[in-house]
């Protein structure tokens, strides 16, 4: 078959230069002109609808007796055929339940291109996946913090370098499409898929996500070259505001904060570049994502010209007939969803997939869905397709990526955890002096898929047999560093019962007697990985009997440094006040470990930063932008709001002072504003600072948020060093939506913050 003729391995470098110069000329001699209409012209109803249409790759996979895939998988020419060639789907995603290696993504991939090489379909196949944090579904990629982790660096030249570095290696395997960044708000810490946003600020989501499309998308979102991979922006929108708190339940948004908290992060990535987006699989205000003409048609493709294409989430246009119940029946979900603007579905899998095309077909036939709508979603499908170098016959060799998994990758997926890493208490205990022996505990002390979480080697992070060799646990990583002096136990196993979190004490005993022999105890506490429904827990509160560890040590008058080890903030109050310190990983990857010892070594230093509100109790969740009437302030000493740490904070080895302070006291409306500072390092070590600035609305027209983000920057400052941070605003960034919904600045009196120091504004 012309497919493993054309791409097989095996073939000399002269045979395959030959191959690659003859489908060059082709490709030159046409097939990039003009393919957007005399695609589309050319194309058969049957062939339109099947580009809308994207399937997982268990549908094309050989299968065992009982329908299972074959371990390691095999495409089925047959099925791949059929749904190819017959059904003439355009998209297909995933990866089994297991981790392929980069020979087995170039089988997949290029057997699936060559359909298009050799003119057996007319549009090729466009192949997506979820590569969270790092392309996690490639055997020896470069696995990065997660998203919550990225945000914590406060530096959107990371969280570039990260996407960069990712959408090399994910097109290293032979995929060009990646369905990250999370840009929902992180605003409910219950939500089982906290880890994968950016946090709960709407600006610090912003930023960081435009720096994460445009480290995946290179410079030229019209025309990504080999070495970027299309970005997905998710999940349009509110997904992340869940009432409950639980993975697909409802949300309700009203429009003022859908406007204010909820879009801009996505608004952001479209100015980016961002080319595809994936729909929210839950409700908001009753109506599921996938209904959504308002937030879809309207706001996302009509008012922000968003050009690129929306694929729904997994099953979700089933799920308008199946879970939310807003349709009678399959076909009319499908019209649904298809006319509220999302263009592909994630159908994805059999027989469904052939459901979805019959019934497409007949939904066009019966004018119940317009051509001019199925053509608009086959254009953008289409152009996007382009825009990704699909089009041209020959893809790059996957040879040619030779830095896949290279230790300069891995470097940087190491000092993207050293930035993110987030010092919350410390009395002096960190740097870790100590010449004598020290106690390494915790559920979380060695175990490597712990400090990855979930999407890591498979969709739930917990199978051990797919982890990359070299990386080491927490436990390694003290080991490494300090040999003989670290004693290990573990004390409490976390484990899963029927999806639920449990927890059990483990040679406790062994503990309590290393617990004689130390004066310090690293205590590595958290959770497990999981995410979606999988993921829901029932409180946020960190379990008893991780508690009790540390409560142990306590008592016996220990130094306690308490290192979390968590995707969401989990409630630790009772421990915090007794800890000698207390460091937040997040979920740091598989460097995260080497990172961790290096900061409490006092190697490097700490610069992370909590991108949200750390909360003390489960029973109040509040956001560090509430408006100041929660505060109560003028009502007595309520202390309404009392997190366990404020968002933006973190620690660091030595000392700063803002001074210097310039900004006018009276400014007009339509000029730019310019603040400044000097940043003044007077430690005796180099530190990265993270210099914030916040303003809040004294009055408005609608109660005004207390105070929020509105500039930050990440400087290095020497040891006796300053440095001076400027930043300039309009009015563009103080406004907000007002009763009629509309965003407008209204001028006054504005309060703010800068670092340690606070000033007021007349805007006129
Ligand atoms: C998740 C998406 C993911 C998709 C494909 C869904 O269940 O919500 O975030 O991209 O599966 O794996």
């Amino acid at each position: 078959m012309l497919t493993t003729c054309v791409f097989s391995n095996n073939r000399s470098f002269i045979k395959r230069l030959g191959v690659v110069v003859f489908w060059a000329i082709i490709a030159a001699c046409g097939v990039s002109k003009n393919h957007q209409s005399s695609e589309l012209t050319g194309l058969t109803l049957e062939e339109k609808v099947g580009q809308t249409c994207q399937i997982t790759l268990d549908v094309v996979a050989q299968t065992d007796a009982q329908g299972r895939t074959l371990v390691p998988l095999k495409l089925d020419t047959n099925k791949l055929t059929e749904a190819l060639v017959k059904y003439k789907v355009g998209s297909i995603l995933n990866v089994s339940w297991h981790t392929l290696s980069r020979e087995q993504w170039r089988e997949i991939t290029e057997t699936i291109h060559a359909y298009y090489a050799s003119g057996r379909i007319k549009i090729p196949v466009i192949y997506g996946i979820d590569a969270i944090h790092g392309v996690n579904y490639t055997r020896g990629a470069t696995l990065f913090p997660q998203e919550i982790g990225l945000a914590a660096t406060w530096n959107p030249s990371i969280a570039e370098e990260f996407a960069r570095i990712t959408a090399y290696e994910t097109r290293a395997s032979g995929i060009p499409w990646n369905f990250s960044p999370v840009l929902d708000l992180g605003r409910n810490p219950l939500w089982s898929r906290n880890f994968e946003t950016l946090g709960e600020d709407p600006y610090l989501a912003s930023v960081m996500g435009a720096a994460i499309v445009k480290g995946y998308q290179g410079n030229n979102s019209n025309s990504i070259d080999s070495l970027h991979v299309l970005a997905c922006m998710k999940h349009f929108v509110g997904y992340s505001a869940a009432l409950s708190g639980r993975d697909r339940t409802p949300a309700w948004i009203p429009d003022k904060y859908m406007k204010e908290l909820y879009l801009p992060s996505f608004n952001a990535a479209v100015k980016a570049g961002a080319q595809t987006v994936m729909i929210n699989s839950g409700s908001v205000n009753g109506i599921p994502g996938h209904v959504n003409t308002s937030l879809i048609q309207h706001t996302l493709k009509d008012e922000w010209k968003f050009p690129g294409f929306a694929v729904s989430d997994w099953e979700d246009f089933n799920m308008l007939h199946t879970v939310h119940r807003v349709a009678p029946d399959l076909k009319t979900a499908y019209e649904g969803a298809f006319n509220a603007g999302v263009d592909m579905s994630m159908v994805p899998l059999s027989p469904d997939y052939k459901i979805y095309c019959e019934s497409m077909i007949q939904s066009v036939q019966e004018g119940r869905i317009s051509l001019d709508r199925l053509n608009d979603a086959v254009n953008r499908i289409n152009i996007t397709k382009q825009a990704v170098g699909l089009m041209n016959k020959i893809q790059p060799s996957l040879d040619t990526y030779s830095a896949f998994g290279s230790p300069q990758h891995k470097r940087a997926s190491k000092q993207a955890a050293l930035e993110s890493i987030t010092l919350l208490k410390n009395n002096g205990a960190l740097p870790i002096n100590t010449t004598t022996k020290f106690l390494v505990a915790g559920p979380c002390a060695d175990n490597l898929n712990a400090i990855n979480g979930a999407w890591t080697h498979t969709w739930q992070g917990m199978d051990t047999s797919f982890n990359t060799k070299g990386c080491k646990t927490i436990v390694q990583a003290m080991l490494g560093k300090y040999g003989g002096q670290c004693l290990i136990s573990k004390g409490v196993e976390l484990f899963k019962e029927k999806e639920v979190e449990q927890s059990r004490f483990v040679d406790l005993n062994d503990y309590i007697q290393k617990l004689e022999e130390v004066e310090t105890v690293i205590l590595c506490l958290g959770e497990l990985p999981g995410t979606e429904k999988p993921g829901d827990i029932r409180s946020l509160n960190l379990d008893s009997k991780q508690l009790e560890l540390a409560k142990l040590a306590y008592a016996k008058k220990k130094n306690v440094i308490v290192v979390l080890v968590e995707g969401r903030p989990r409630i630790i109050r009772d421990i915090v006040d007794s800890a000698a310190a207390i460091v937040q990983c997040y979920l740091p990857g598989d460097y995260g470990a080497e990172a961790l010892v290096e900061l409490i070594s006092g190697e490097s230093n700490f610069s992370g930063k909590l991108p949200y509100t750390y909360p003390k109790y489960d029973g109040v969740m509040e956001f560090y932008d509430r408006p100041r009437s929660v505060d109560r302030s003028n009502v007595g000493d309520f202390n309404a709001f009392d997190p366990q740490w404020p968002f933006g904070f973190g620690l660091h080895y030595g000392e700063v002072s803002y001074e210097h302070l310039k900004c006018k006291e009276e400014l007009s409306e339509n000029a730019p504003w310019e603040i400044s500072v000097d940043v003044i390092n007077k430690g005796n070590r180099q530190i990265e600072e993270v210099v914030q600035f916040y303003v809040g609305d004294e009055s408005a027209s609608m109660v005004p948020a207390g105070e929020q983000l509105k500039r930050f920057e990440k400087v290095k400052i020497s040891a006796g060093q300053s440095v001076n941070v400027r930043f300039v605003l309009n009015k563009t960034d103080l406004m907000l939506v007002n009763q009629e919904g509309e965003w407008v600045f209204e001028p006054g009196t504005f309060t703010y913050t800068l670092g340690s120091l606070k000033g007021k504004m007349v805007i006129k």
